[in-house]
């Protein structure tokens, strides 16, 4: 876990915490740090003592973007063969919960970031943004697609066509965070929320965060269709059977994840 350069991996009872550490980049994410992180989620995925996780910057910065010095000699075919943006798509197929503690800047892929997670606490010195236009390119990580999805198209073309900076208290209005809190309490906070995730029935744990995500992806129909399945799976589980059991007899439940 340690021979990570660019981020820092740390496990907390049944929660995995992965730091990012590039400080004096303002934790740009560049190739290196993108291939640590997905290599840690990856890890920390796989191994069963972790229920769920919690990705974090520091105090002043959560990620600037995507490395400028990095990507600014880059040609398309650079950008396409490096396979960097595809590491985005391996956060969104990690099965745990993860959620973005964020606190300063959420720039650019930073902010990109924080949208692949599935649940955002926000200190109240949090700053999101695309400034991506200043650059001369648009967000490429999501941030045309899911930023759009969840604050409307008119929001959404503000910040990306005018690089509109949201504070946290309007990124909580406008349902992009889950909570905002004071600076001092932020990290603590998501994990305390994690911590409540990890001790959840990790497979109904897994197919809610599935099926959530399936409601960005599917039209209605095809949507309940999907949950109705996995509803129905969900029988076939020990914990389900342990969940109603442990109600009937006023108990709490074991859960095995089987
Ligand atoms: C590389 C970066 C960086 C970045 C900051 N730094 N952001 N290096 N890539 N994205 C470096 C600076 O070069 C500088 O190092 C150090 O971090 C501190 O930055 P300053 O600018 O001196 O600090 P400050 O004046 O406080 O301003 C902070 C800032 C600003 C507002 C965050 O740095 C900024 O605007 N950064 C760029 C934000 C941005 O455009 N992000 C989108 C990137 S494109 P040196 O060594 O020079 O002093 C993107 C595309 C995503 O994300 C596509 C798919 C993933």
């Amino acid at each position: 876990m340690s021979d990570y350069e660019t981020i820092i991996a740390e496990v907390h009872d049944r929660v995995g915490l992965i730091r990012l550490n590039r400080p004096r980049a303002f934790n740009a994410l560049n190739s290196q740090l993108m291939r640590e992180l997905t290599d840690a989620l990856a890890a920390f995925d796989a191994d069963e003592d972790i229920g769920a996780i919690v990705i974090t910057g520091s105090e002043r910065v959560f990620a600037a973007g995507a490395d400028i010095k990095e990507m600014s000699t880059a040609t398309p075919v650079d950008m396409l063969t490096s396979g960097y943006i595809d590491l985005f798509d391996r956060i969104r197929q990690v099965s745990k919960p993860i959620v973005a503690a964020v606190s300063g800047f959420a720039l650019g892929g930073g902010f990109e970031l924080a949208m692949t997670c599935d649940m955002i606490v926000a200190s109240e010195s949090a700053q999101f943004g695309q400034p991506e236009i200043n650059l001369g390119i648009i967000p490429g990580a999501g941030g045309t697609q899911r930023l759009t999805r969840t604050v409307g198209k008119y929001l959404a073309m503000e910040i990306v066509l005018n690089d509109r900076r949201l504070t946290a208290e309007e990124a909580a209005r406008f349902g992009l965070v889950n909570r905002v809190v004071p600076v001092e309490r932020y990290l603590d906070e998501a994990m305390e929320l994690a911590q409540q995730l990890a001790a959840r029935a990790p497979i109904a744990l897994r197919i809610a965060k599935e099926s959530v995500n399936k409601a960005l992806e599917t039209p209605l129909s095809e949507g309940l269709a999907y949950e109705r399945r996995v509803f129905y799976l969900l029988f076939a589980t020990e914990d389900q059977k342990e969940g109603m059991d442990a109600f009937m007899h006023k108990r709490k439940a074991e859960w095995k994840g089987k």
